[in-house]
């Protein structure tokens, strides 16, 4: 079979973390696809500072996006992060006929069904399990694996920052400030903090985990939001002492016979002895409920490089074998939330 060439857009944590799986697993991914992948070309702002991060030749690295574009890549990478430009980009690798993988969570809670729609239209797919949950193979298990079901409610930790934050003030009791600057130091936070903590991103990746699960064009704006960035170690303090743990909770909930989605996402005292609160660090949990299934839930690292690259490589890969598009790809979300009857209760 023909090499597989692939372009990718970002080396920063995760960008650099796909380009060593690539290059440490190359003879198993051929041996597991039957194509050799090739890494063709790399996007970045500041090719510079992308070269003194190491592993990557120069001949690679490009500042100019009509360059990058002009490359015969089958499947363009984009771990880049954040709506403009990159969501021009990512519109543009579609357009192109190359299949899309992203980890973009804000781009595709904004945009999300009109990008699933422009795939369609150009008969390639778009992947984003390294979107939601970092390593954990979430978005998968919900498209696929659970497909049979109807879901009546799904909710956990969605964000590693914030439960790492809230892990270092609970168990080592260590300030809010102290141990956000650890979370960034480790990779775990977004280029722009405050979208982690002020509960943006786990509203973000509930939105588009909600209109997988419910068919239904949900944006991040429908999801209530709270964060962590008010809380103090009084706040740990006083949870510890009455036998709980906070956590930051993402939900949506969908009664039998109710037209109404309930969303929220805010920091929530958790009894100590619910599976949740044993979830630490920068790992996530998601429970996924299922008419037939039952209750389902899935755990592991939520953030950083290798979770993030192993789900950025492994859509890679089911796009390499010709797995993808995913049944769900074929699913149309409804384009407005409150058509035909209001779906976010009041
Ligand atoms: P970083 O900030 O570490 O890296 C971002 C990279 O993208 C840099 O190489 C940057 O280049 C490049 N970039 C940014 N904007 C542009 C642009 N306009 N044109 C070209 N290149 C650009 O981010 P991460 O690797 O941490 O995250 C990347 C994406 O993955 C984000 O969408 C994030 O939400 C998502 N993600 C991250 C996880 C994590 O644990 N870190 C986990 C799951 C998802 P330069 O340095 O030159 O500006
Ligand atoms: N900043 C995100 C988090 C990265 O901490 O969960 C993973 O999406």
């Amino acid at each position: 079979q023909q090499p597989l060439s692939v372009a990718m857009i970002g080396y920063g944590t995760v960008g650099r973390g796909v380009a060593q799986l690539l290059h440490e697993q190359a003879e198993l991914y051929t041996q597991r696809t039957g194509r050799a992948i090739t890494l063709a070309k790399v996007l970045v702002r500041d090719t510079a500072k992308a070269l003194a991060a190491g592993g990557i030749d120069e001949s690679l690295l490009t500042n100019d996006a009509d360059e990058f574009f002009a490359t015969d890549a089958e499947v363009v990478i984009e771990v880049a992060g954040g709506i403009d430009p990159v969501g021009g980009f990512v519109r543009r690798a579609l357009e192109a006929g190359k299949h899309v993988i992203t980890a973009n969570k804000s781009l595709l809670a904004k945009d999300g069904p009109a990008l699933f729609a422009l795939a369609r239209q150009h008969n390639v797919s778009i992947a984003f399990e390294a979107s939601i949950g970092g390593g954990i193979p979430c978005v998968t298990a919900l498209t696929a694996g659970l497909m049979a079901n109807e879901i009546s409610g799904l909710f956990g930790i969605l964000n590693g920052t914030c439960n790492y934050i809230l892990t270092q003030m609970t168990q080592h009791g260590e300030s809010y400030a102290d141990a956000l600057q650890g979370a960034k130091e480790k990779g775990y936070a977004e280029a722009d903090e405050t979208l982690d903590v002020s509960g943006a991103d786990a509203a973000q990746k509930l939105a588009v985990l909600a209109s997988l699960a419910y068919g239904v064009n949900i944006g991040e704006d429908d999801v209530p939001c709270h964060g962590i960035d008010t809380l103090d170690l009084d706040d740990v303090r006083f949870g510890d002492e009455l036998g709980f743990d906070i956590k930051l909770i993402a939900s949506a909930e969908r009664w039998p016979g109710q037209p109404y989605i309930a969303l929220n996402t805010a920091p929530c005292f958790i009894p100590k002895a619910e599976q949740l609160a044993q979830v630490h660090g920068s790992f996530n949990a998601l429970s996924v409920v299922g008419h037939a299934v039952g209750h389902t839930m899935f755990y592991g690292r939520g953030a950083g490089q290798g979770p993030t690259a192993s789900a950025i490589v492994s859509d890679l890969l089911n796009v390499a074998c010709g797995a993808y598009p995913l049944a769900f790809a074929n699913l149309q979300l409804t384009p407005d939330l409150h058509d035909p009857a209001p779906l976010v209760e009041p």
